[in-house]
Formats: C-alpha cells, sequence, structure tokens
C-alpha cells in the first residue's frame, strides 16, 4: 500500500528544487499534488513531467488574492487538500549594517508572511472539512541559530520554527498536525545563489563556499533534495499523527538539537 494513497497535496515553490523532489515523492507514494508556484510556466512543465497525478497552480505567496485563489483552484482541481507545505522562499545575505528594509520586506513576505498566510488558508478548508490534515513547514539550520552575513533570512527561518509550534499547539485540537523540516545544505540554484552572495561578501572564488560548506557536513557531502524526500512523506502520513509543533533536522549531522 503507498503510504499517501487517496491523499491531496498543496506544495509551494515546488516548480523546482526541493518543493519538486517533494512533488515527485508525493506522486510515486500516491497522493496527487498542486505544484504552486510563481514561476508558472516551470510549474507547468514540471506537473506536465508527472502525469495526472499532478497539476500546475499559479501562486505568489505574497499577496492574499493570490493565495486565496491557489487554494480555491487546488480545491476545485482536486477536491480536497490533506498536506500542505510552504516550501516556498527565497534566500537573502549582506552583512548587518548593509541590510535594507526593502530586502527585509522582501524576505518577510516571502518566507514568513507568505507560509502563515497559505497555511491559514488552508488550515480554514481542513477545519471546515473536518477530517484533520498535515501541514509541512520549511524550516532550516539558519533558523536554529544566526549568521554573520545572513541577518534576515536567519530571523525568517527563526520565525518559521516559531510558528510551526504555535500553529501545532493550536490546530492539534482540529487533528491538523503542524511540524517542519530544517535542511542544513541543500545541492541545486538556491545553492548557487548563496555561493555568488558569498563569494561577493567573503571574497571567495566561484563554487568555493560551497565545497567548503559541503566538506564541513559530518556527513561528508552536501544534501540533496532527495535527501529530504523520506521526512517529507513521513511527516504527511498516519505515523506522523502523534507529532505535533516539532523541527526535525534532516542535515547530515550539523546541527543538534
Ligand atoms: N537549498 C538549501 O540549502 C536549503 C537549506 C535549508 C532550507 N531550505 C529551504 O527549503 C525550501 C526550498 O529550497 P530550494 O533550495 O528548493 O529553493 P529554490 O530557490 O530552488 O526554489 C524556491 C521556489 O519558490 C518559488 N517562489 C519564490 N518566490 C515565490 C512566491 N512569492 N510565491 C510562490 N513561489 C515562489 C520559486 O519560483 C522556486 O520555484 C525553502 O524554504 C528554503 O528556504 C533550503
Amino acid at each position: 500500500m503507498k503510504r499517501l494513497a487517496g491523499k491531496t497535496a498543496l506544495i509551494t515553490g515546488a516548480a523546482r528544487g526541493i518543493g519538486l523532489a517533494f512533488a515527485e515523492a508525493y506522486v510515486a507514494e500516491g497522493a496527487r499534488v498542486a505544484i504552486a508556484d510563481i514561476d508558472i510556466a516551470r510549474a507547468r512543465a514540471a506537473a506536465a513531467d508527472l502525469g495526472a497525478a499532478a497539476i500546475a497552480v499559479e501562486m505568489d505567496v505574497t499577496r492574499q488574492d493570490s493565495i486565496d485563489t491557489a487554494v480555491a483552484e487546488t480545491l476545485d482541481r482536486l477536491g480536497q487538500i490533506d498536506i500542505l507545505i510552504n516550501n516556498a522562499a527565497i534566500f537573502s545575505a549582506a552583512p548587518i549594517v548593509e541590510i535594507t528594509r526593502e530586502d527585509f520586506d522582501r524576505v518577510f513576505k516571502i518566507n514568513v508572511s507568505g507560509a502563515l498566510f497559505t497555511m491559514q488558508a488552508v488550515a480554514k478548508h481542513m477545519i471546515e472539512r473536518g477530517q484533520g490534515g498535515k501541514i509541512i513547514n520549511m524550516a532550516s539550520q539558519a533558523g536554529r541559530r544566526g549568521e554573520a552575513l545572513v541577518g534576515v533570512y536567519c530571523a525568517s527561518k527563526a520565525a518559521i520554527i516559531s510558528l510551526t509550534q504555535s500553529a501545532g499547539l493550536d490546530l492539534i485540537k482540529h487533528g491538523i498536525n503542524v511540524n517542519a523540516i530544517a535542511p542544513g545544505v541543500v545541492d541545486g540554484e538556491h545553492w548557487d545563489g548563496v555561493d555568488a552572495f558569498f563569494a561577493k561578501y567573503e571574497n571567495k572564488a566561484p563554487g568555493q563556499k560551497k565545497r567548503e560548506v559541503g566538506e564541513a557536513v559530518p556527513f561528508g557531502r552536501m544534501g540533496t533534495a532527495r535527501d529530504l524526500t523520506g521526512m517529507a512523506v513521513f511527516l504527511a502520513s498516519h505515523e506522523a499523527d502523534y507529532i505535533v509543533a516539532q523541527t526535525y533536522n534532516v542535515d547530515g549531522g550539523n546541527w543538534m538539537s
């Protein structure tokens, strides 16, 4: 028996990277998936690759009207939402004295309020439907500890860990489990951007930061998106029914808590 048979998932930022790997894993486990992304062309291509179990939904998590439309479209086309993964996020880095209000607002609008109000919209549907659900937020090791050049992104991921705790405690009475995954360093397009930031601020050659962080992981290499899919399937399954408000490190041993 497939572990997510009969389930339907909405995954934000799933047109590429970790979100796309989650969509692939969920379809393999029998779920139907809405690949929701601001990059609708790429979301459509990803959904086409995954076949009939996947649809593409245009969604900008910074806009309430877009959140509401994406949730309504998913319900219209797939009938229900049993699982939400709040995965869409952006990275940013700068020394504290160079952080701008514009960058802070941009990061928090996507990473924090985007995740909160998507969680709220989907939780309303889950409460009304009365069959519980699973919500998985994407945190990061960056949310466990500040970093000199990554203040805004680290704060946004710390906020996700905190919101996961509050929402987890509030929503469990409706049978909705809210938990989070905290990856370490995961190879992919996201990290190309991260590497470029560090090349600028730490005077490193292109690729150098990526190599260094990979070598520093106790497991011995950077993570891949597929390293995270086991936890994402588990947290969405009935096996995780008694798990509430937790954030799990899936990071090759980088962080212990
Ligand atoms: N890659 C890593 O090393 C790493 C480490 C820890 C945590 N994470 C977290 O994992 C998640 C996925 O990371 P990734 O590496 O796959 O990122 P990514 O940059 O490859 O993908 C992010 C996706 O989000 C989409 N997106 C951006 N803004 C959006 C918006 N306003 N509305 C809807 N979609 C939007 C993008 O189009 C893209 O498809 C993020 O929450 C990230 O913070 C990543």
